[in-house]
């Protein structure tokens, strides 16, 4: 009998829909009466802020704004956003933006209900207990955040980026209103929606979890079953019919719905099974160039599937039909995957190389070495990363072209 098992985190509710950014404030009303509105710069001197905070107030809840938000979330910056929400008395949080924004409601949350340092809580499971509840409105569609138990922040003093990841970071309620993502310009709708695809890609071929690994109880990312399986799929479907057009025409309210609706999949997928190789070398290229993490993974991406294809054949040949191939012979099609990603991905102005976003090629050692630190997310990808093997990445990176990868073999695979 084959095993059935699988897991799933999500939060309490999610509401998808054009326009549901309705549901904010008689939904914070079931949850507290002093909300705390972390939301993005580019919305602080918005009308949309205005009604939202007027909204609240016919509801019956008092509302404090933040918004001194910076991209990427430098450590810094938290603590100061938690002293707002003591000052306030937040008893609910209301976080409207990008990844950056969500993720800095999460970690006030964090610091506000159990005070310390964010370095405290590096790492997986290390948050005691519950925070306050958040409810999560992304205004792109990228990084999953309103539905993912992490945060990742830069820490500025070790220049990296690090993940606090707990169960009780999941946001209470997600609502996520496609309308909100209309204004982000080409090269955030890229970015992030880069992002998205790779969180689905790299959950969909992640290591496999079983019941015996007694993963569930300890970890917080813990590998790829059926509920993740599923979603990443239809989460690379719907990325794959809606990104380049979201690309090409910002204001295409369909494709921005189609992005939108696969990047929270995509986020619920790899929520409980993680990511993988393309998320761990990123962090280095992402600090010694100064580029966004979706840039950063969009562009390691189809050279990580070129490394790990011959473990993934059956996983490849699905992404590859999900992002609309036809061929009858599926090794085939699973070798077309990462060419087919990396199709899509320039077609959206993915730079094409790490030479072009100006990695110099005598630290790619030392970016094998210190992604390789990132050992949940090392281990996580499918087949084992040697130092040799994510320097071979790296350079096939570097140099931007699929050829430049020798895929090991299937033998390993895990
Ligand atoms: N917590 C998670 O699950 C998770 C997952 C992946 C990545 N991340 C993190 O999220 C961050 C990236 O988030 P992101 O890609 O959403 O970008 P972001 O939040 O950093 O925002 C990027 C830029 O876009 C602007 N912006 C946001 N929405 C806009 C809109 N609708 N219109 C116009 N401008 C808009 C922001 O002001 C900012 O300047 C990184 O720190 C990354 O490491 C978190
Ligand atoms: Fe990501």
């Amino acid at each position: 009998m084959v095993e059935m098992y699988a897991v799933l985190r999500s939060p309490l509710e999610i509401v998808f829909g054009a326009g549901r950014r309705a549901a904010i404030a008689p939904m914070t009303a079931e949850l507290g009466r002093r909300a705390l509105i972390v939301v993005d710069p580019f919305l602080a001197t918005s009308p949309e802020l205005a009604q939202l905070v007027d909204a609240l107030a016919a509801a019956g809840v008092e509302s404090a704004v933040y918004s001194d938000v910076v991209p990427e979330l430098p450590t810094r910056g938290i603590a100061a956003c938690a002293d707002a929400a003591r000052a306030f008395g937040a008893d609910v949080l209301i976080a409207v933006g990008g990844g950056s924004s969500i993720d800095m409601a999460k970690t006030c949350a964090v610091l506000t209900a159990h005070g310390g340092r964010v370095s405290d809580y590096y790492g997986e499971r290390r948050v005691p207990g519950p925070v306050a509840p958040i409810i999560a409105v992304p205004t792109t569609a990228g990084t999953g955040s309103e539905v993912t138990p992490v945060a990742v922040v830069t820490d500025e003093t070790r220049q990296v980026k690090v993940g606090i990841s707990s169960p009780y970071l999941i946001p209470r309620i997600a609502i996520c209103d496609p309308e909100l993502t209309l204004t982000c310009p080409p090269g955030v709708t890229a970015a992030s929606g880069a992002d998205a695809l790779c969180h689905a890609i790299e959950a969909l071929t992640a290591r496999k979890h079983t019941a015996a690994d007694g993963a569930d109880a300890d970890r917080v990312f813990m590998g790829a079953g059926p509920f993740t399986d599923s979603l990443a799929l239809e989460a690379i479907r719907s990325l794959a019919a809606g990104l380049p057009r979201a690309w090409r025409d910002p204001g295409d309210l369909d494709a921005r719905s189609r992005t939108m609706y696969g990047a929270t999949l995509a986020g619920l997928a790899f929520g409980t099974a993680g990511t993988a190789a393309a998320h761990a070398l990123q962090y280095p290229i992402g600090a010694a160039t100064h580029t966004s993490h979706g840039i950063g993974v969009g562009l390691l991406l189809p050279h990580v599937m070129a490394h790990n294809l011959p473990a993934r054949m059956p996983e490849f040949a699905r992404i590859a039909t999900a992002l609309g191939a036809d061929a009858a012979d599926q090794d085939e099609l699973a070798a077309r995957a990462p060419h087919l990603v990396q199709e899509l991905l320039r077609g959206i102005g993915i730079p094409g190389s790490l030479a072009e976003i100006g990695f110099p090629r005598e630290r790619l050692a030392w970016a094998a070495a210190e992604g390789l630190r990132a050992r949940r997310l090392v281990e996580n990808n499918p087949v084992p990363l040697s130092e040799d093997a994510a320097l071979a990445i790296l350079e096939s990176a570097y140099a931007g072209s699929l050829r430049h990868l020798t895929p090991t073999t299937t033998g390993d695979a895990r």
